[in-house]
């Protein structure tokens, strides 16, 4: 320990090149200080670096399927906890309080709200569902979006929640038991091959495992097992789903992509390829105050980061199959 505390900094940064320098400064690998650079500049990537550092910020999602938001928020603030309204966020509320772990009240184990990052919301606000639509809900677990969805459309309608983990559809029946979504039902499957469903939905959503690029404040430790190789992995995957959950779009439906990575390859590269392929899917605009449209002009997607929008980093495409 002694010769660790008598290492100078400035002495082993002198001889390495600037991206090295904000590497270690900055506790991220070198080649993911390059590709942030590269990908959105020097001065904001210096700030993401920077933000992945502190602590998170925390959200709650009210769930009006157990009560009216006004009676809700003043059940969960009786237990020393402070909410502060989230603008154009519907139901969204920012933890500005706790005198004890959120998971520990009442209010929780009663569903009286989710903990949601905001990012995670605005893909459901985006699918906008409504009550009487049929929804696919396509990699579900552990059913935060599921259960925002059944609020939206007030238990009315029939969500598929599929997913292939038995672990987590297990998270995803309590999740659903304790948030009271009545309209949804699980199918175990692997997305990457055939989907046993034979409907059209008005809106499928689909949220699949990704680097988690933008969830580095909350996984630190991410950051140094991710690679390259792995981010083109991921896009394989994901790729594959993609198209599988186009097929089960209507005609007119919506299909919505969101992932919690800031990779070009996984979010915009792949939206790219997809809509070469399927001329039929048209990008459009999300109904979002807060997000930067997407890069390689894909516009009309959003991209969060929590440097500049205080959450995830985040991706959302919406697409309409037009025929
Ligand atoms: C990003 S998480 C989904 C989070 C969820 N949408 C929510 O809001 O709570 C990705 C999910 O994809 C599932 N998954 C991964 N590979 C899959 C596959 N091949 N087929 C189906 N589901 C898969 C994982 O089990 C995981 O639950």
């Amino acid at each position: 320990l002694g010769k660790i505390l008598s290492i100078n900094l400035n002495e082993i940064l002198k001889n390495k090149d600037e991206e090295e320098k904000i590497a270690l400064k900055t506790f991220h690998p070198k080649w993911f200080v390059k590709y942030c650079i590269k990908l959105m500049g020097k001065s904001q990537a210096l700030k993401f670096f920077k933000t992945n550092l502190k602590f998170k910020k925390v959200y709650l999602r009210l769930n009006t399927l157990k009560g009216k938001e006004e009676e809700l928020k003043k059940k969960i603030e009786s237990e020393g906890v402070k909410l502060e309204k989230v603008t154009n966020f519907p139901y969204v509320y920012f933890l500005k309080k706790a005198e004890k772990p959120l998971v520990k009240l009442e209010a929780y184990a009663d569903g009286l709200f989710y903990i949601q990052d905001k990012s995670s919301c605005l893909a459901v606000l985006a699918a906008n569902p409504k009550p009487g639509d049929v929804v696919i809900d396509a990699c579900a677990a552990p059913g935060g979006k599921t259960s925002f969805l059944a609020q939206l459309m007030s238990n009315e309608g029939k969500i598929y929640s599929l997913d292939y983990s038995k672990e987590r559809v297990k998270l995803w029946i309590k999740e659903m038991n304790r948030m009271n979504v009545k309209n949804s039902m699980m199918i175990l499957c692997d997305l990457t091959k055939h989907i046993p469903l034979k409907i059209e939905a008005d809106i499928v959503l689909l949220d699949p495992p990704c680097t988690g690029t933008g969830t580095l404040m909350k996984n630190p430790s991410m950051k140094w097992k991710i690679t390259f190789p792995l981010i083109k992995k991921f896009q394989n995957i994901q790729f594959k789903m993609l198209e599988n959950c186009s097929r089960l779009v209507k005609a007119n439906g919506t299909l919505i992509y969101s992932t919690c990575s800031i990779t070009l390859e996984e979010n915009e590269l792949l939206i790219e390829r997809f809509l070469k392929l399927n001329p039929n899917f048209k990008l459009i605009s999300i109904n979002s105050f807060i997000g930067f449209p997407g890069f390689r002009s894909k516009n009309l997607c959003k991209r969060l980061y929590p440097h500049t929008n205080e959450s995830e980093g985040f991706f959302i495409a919406k697409m309409k199959k037009e025929f």
